[in-house]
């Protein structure tokens, strides 16, 4: 089957407190979305790219990619899930979605290819990179008061890290079944944060491939010179 990548990039990034959305920042001499497109452009299996963007978008425009005859640009959503929703509609029913987030540029081609593993694999319905959790995972407890930053949280109990995992991306499903999946789970109120919890809730088995905890969500200043790090590497 095609495999095309679907990406969000209709959000605007506010936690990074920059003056455009973080996709449109520049790490060594382009931007986070263009290092995103040709991490997935390259790669042998991908046939091409939807992407989602903001109908408010101002930046996009300046980018050659709209020239770019395997990129096919959508319009965003509300939520994450709407933007890839409005991605998905542009599959064919057979093709593969591979979504993945603009904000990882440091994606690599090998946990690409362990993730497409999974298009053979009969014990589950497509699945997820992920990568355990290291620290020790707190849940705060709940507070009356609305909490906001430098605000003292006290710890409700320790959550066990046995088995716990933090969610990357890319996510790998057949589109129509996750285009299904979204539309339920959008239609029932579910908080929808990722993929694998639509495909989830519709009661499908979801897999998990252990991939390189360096393939980060930029989302906060500090992850900036961290992700040239990690793509400088990738050239070596
Ligand atoms: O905000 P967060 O980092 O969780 O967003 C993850 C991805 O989803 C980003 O690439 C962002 O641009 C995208 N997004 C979107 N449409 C929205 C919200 C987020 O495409 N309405």
């Amino acid at each position: 089957p095609r495999v095309i990548a679907v990406i969000p990039a209709a959000g605007v990034g506010s936690r990074m407190q920059a003056d455009r959305p973080k996709q449109y920042l520049t790490i060594a001499g382009k931007t986070i979305l263009e290092h995103t497109l040709d991490a997935l452009l390259t790669h042998p299996s991908i046939h091409s790219v939807v992407l989602a963007v903001s109908p408010d978008d101002i930046y996009f425009s300046n980018l050659d990619i709209k020239e770019n005859k395997r990129v096919d640009v959508v319009h965003g959503g509300k939520e994450r899930a709407d933007s890839v929703l409005n991605g998905i509609m542009h599959l064919q029913h057979d093709d593969w979605a591979l979504v993945h987030d603009a904000a990882r540029p440091c994606v690599s081609h090998k946990d690409i290819t362990a993730l497409l593993s999974l298009i053979g694999d009969n014990t589950v319905t497509g699945g997820i990179l992920a990568t355990p959790v290291r620290d020790t995972m707190k849940r705060a407890a709940i507070s009356e008061d609305i909490p906001h930053q430098n605000q003292l949280n006290v710890i409700s109990h320790t959550e066990s890290r046995t088995n716990l995992w933090h969610a990357l991306t890319p996510q790998l499903f057949p589109a129509q079944l996750l285009r299904e999946a979204l539309q339920k789970g959008l239609s029932d109120g579910v908080n929808i944060t990722d993929e694998a919890s639509a495909v989830e809730y519709a009661g499908y088995k979801v897999g998990m491939v252990n991939g390189s905890p360096a393939n980060i969500k930029i989302t906060h200043p500090a992850d900036l010179p961290l992700a040239e790090f990690y793509l400088q590497q990738q050239l070596e």
